[in-house]
């Protein structure tokens, strides 16, 4: 009767403390995740304009960034992080209880532990390199896709549809041979977490009715110990089942440490650098050379000398692909100069205020650029 009295209460206890558990971790997940969101969305609008003229950065690639990189930790913090913590401490109980009971056993119980974690260790880095190198390749699709759909009209003018419709595919199949064999691989290894209980639990019994036929032990500490085992061995076959998951949220942490590690090479944030007061707009390329940083070997701009005086008005006439809207992208600072220097009323661009600079120069450009907003906003 106190016995079942005893295990009423202990469900009760642990019913409450779970409901804790789950709040906690699901409240802490969730806004984790938001905050991840929100951090990396705003350390993309930081990075400089050569930053996104990388093919690895493209649109399709950022916005498989922000989504797929994001799902992959919300699936791993919130309610499922509390139940790995929850499972790895039993694992920890259950194992020094076992020692402290009967340590012969017990090291039984270890050799499996062990191999279990090394296994597991094995496959999370495994699954986090699959998806870095994975992720690769989705991101080149997501840009031809992103790429397709905004020149839709193009794609169909010319009956592209089945052009790009392969190239797609054939990415997309790049990232099945890539994972068939080490999906093979996980699932034998899955095999082993389950098949790995019952040989614990031969060997365990085994040795047990050795010890207890030596009268080295009680047959008690046996039911004892067996349980104990057993729980350290579920907690990290748990962890097991999900170290392809675990394996993801931590190459996807590494993609956002690496994103907010980044300090661009022109800093759109910075409040640093000077204001001119009487700013006049004289403006000289001092013997200027330039490449895209995307584009090393061509030199678009090759030592240009151009002065333009204070209210002078100059037009810069050349064939397509000259350089001239080049020109306009380094007042603008969108790029740095390679060599030479660009003045602005005698100073160098590289030491005025970037949020100053922008806002005194005005741009029309050649293709009108309308954002999904009302008139007014746009
Ligand atoms: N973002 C870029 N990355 C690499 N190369 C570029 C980029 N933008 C322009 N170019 C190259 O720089 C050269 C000059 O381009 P641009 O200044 O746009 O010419 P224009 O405005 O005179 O027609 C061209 O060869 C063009 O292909
Ligand atoms: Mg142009």
């Amino acid at each position: 009767m106190i016995t079942s009295g005893l295990f009423l209460i202990t469900g009760a206890v642990f019913m409450i403390l779970h409901f804790f558990q789950f709040v906690a971790f699901g409240v802490a997940g969730a806004k984790l995740v938001s905050r991840i969101r929100s951090k990396a969305f705003a350390c993309f609008l930081r990075q400089e304009v050569a930053y996104f003229d990388r093919p690895e950065n493209g649109s399709g690639a950022i916005c498989t960034h922000l989504s797929s990189n994001a799902a992959a930790i919300e699936d791993m913090v919130g309610t499922r992080l509390g139940v790995i913590c929850e499972t790895l401490s039993l694992s920890v109980f259950g194992f020094v209880l076992g020692l402290f009971f009967n340590w012969q056993l017990t090291i039984i119980i270890a050799i499996p532990f062990v191999l279990l974690l090394i296994i597991s260790i094995i496959q999370i880095r495994l699954s986090s390199w699959l998806k870095t190198q994975s992720d690769l390749i989705y991101s080149q699709a997501s840009t031809l896709a992103v790429e397709v759909i905004t020149n839709m009209r193009t794609v169909k003018q010319l009956s592209m549809e089945h052009e790009v419709s392969r190239q797609y595919t054939n990415m997309i199949d790049q990232v099945l041979i890539m994972f068939w064999k080490p999906e093979a691989m996980f699932s034998i290894v899955l095999g082993l977490y389950w098949a790995m209980d019952s040989a614990t639990l031969g060997l365990l019994y085994w040795r047990a009715l050795v010890l207890v036929e030596k009268n080295e032990m009680d047959m008690s500490d046996v039911v004892m110990i067996s349980a104990f085992g057993m729980f350290a061995l579920e907690a990290l076959k748990m962890v097991g089942m999900l170290a392809e998951r675990i394996g993801k949220s931590f190459a996807a942490a590494h993609a956002f440490f690496d994103l907010f590690d980044r300090t661009p090479t022109i800093d759109n944030g910075s409040n640093k650098g000077q204001e001119l007061t009487n700013f006049s707009g004289e403006t000289d390329f001092n013997q200027v050379k330039f490449v895209y940083p995307s584009r090393p070997t061509v030199l678009v701009l090759n030592k240009l000398q151009l002065s333009i005086k204070s209210g002078q008005r100059i037009a810069l006439v050349g064939a397509s692909g000259c350089g001239k809207s080049t020109i306009v992208q380094l007042l603008e600072r969108f790029y740095d100069v390679t060599h030479g220097e660009l003045l602005l009323d005698g100073v160098d661009i590289r030491k005025l205020n970037l949020q100053w600079l922008r806002s005194r120069l005005g741009v029309v450009s050649q293709e009108p650029v309308l954002f999904d907003l009302t008139i007014a906003e746009n």
